[in-house]
């Protein structure tokens, strides 16, 4: 592959967590801290693509040349995807999106007292199976965190959601963390990348997809 082996393609991110908001000061959300996702942001500047970051709350700084939409809840990183896709080549969904939102959630701080108090959730759209599911979706590469069976259900997320290319990884490995180890799974298979800083692990997946990019559009 060329050093630049993404000049002229457009690619969306998503990354971080989503917050659901239970009240004023309250919300629901994980422990993502975006650095996944903006490590492939950053791989992927650096490979000539284009850039559109679409960002749960992160403290993380913009890689330089990215353009960023900062989002809070799962409902807004849907609009905000909805509103890039149609003109990306393609998409990463790093995200770590809040299956449930809350139903009515309180405008002012609910006031403790005694009782218990019960939320009540509805489950969330799925953005990445909205976009895979467009008539002429973008080439989409999944993320799959699982605690244990990590590649059977990686690969059954991957087939549910009918994406070319999943990524799966470890909660206890990658949350929060510097460094990651995955498997990119794919329709040849599974392929593991070793132990490594996030943005080698970044350039690496960004590498394979680029790949499997060619062989979908010239077969
Ligand atoms: O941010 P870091 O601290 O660096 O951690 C990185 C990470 C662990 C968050 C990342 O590597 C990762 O694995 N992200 C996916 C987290 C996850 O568990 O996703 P999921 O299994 O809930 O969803 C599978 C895929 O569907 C993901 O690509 C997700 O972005 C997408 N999804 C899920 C639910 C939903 N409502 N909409 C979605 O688009």
């Amino acid at each position: 592959l060329q050093p630049k082996y993404l000049q002229g393609k457009k690619i969306l991110i998503t990354a971080g967590p989503t917050f659901e908001r239970i009240d004023a000061v309250r919300g629901i959300t994980n422990s993502s801290s975006g650095k996944m996702g903006f490590a492939i942001a950053k791989a992927a500047i650096e490979a000539g693509a284009e850039v559109i970051l679409v960002a749960g709350p992160t403290p993380l700084p913009t890689p330089l040349g990215a353009r960023r939409v900062n989002v809070s809840s799962s409902q807004e990183m849907l609009g905000a995807v909805n509103a890039e896709v149609p003109r990306v080549d393609i998409f990463v969904s790093v995200a770590a999106v809040a299956d449930y939102y809350v139903l009515n959630p309180s405008e002012q701080k609910i006031k403790k007292d005694a009782h218990i108090l019960t939320l009540e959730l509805a489950p969330n759209p799925d953005i990445l199976a909205n976009v895979a599911g467009l008539a002429e979706p973008p080439f989409c590469v999944g993320f799959a965190a699982e605690s244990e069976n990590l590649l059977e259900y990686g690969e059954q997320k991957r087939r549910r959601k009918k994406l070319p290319l999943l990524v799966a990884n470890q909660v206890q490995d990658a949350m929060g963390a510097e460094d990651n180890e995955v498997f990119l799974l794919d329709d040849h298979g599974q392929h593991k990348l070793n132990r490594a800083p996030k943005l080698d692990i970044a350039r690496a997946i960004l590498q394979h997809t680029a790949k499997l990019y060619r062989e979908y559009h010239n077969p």
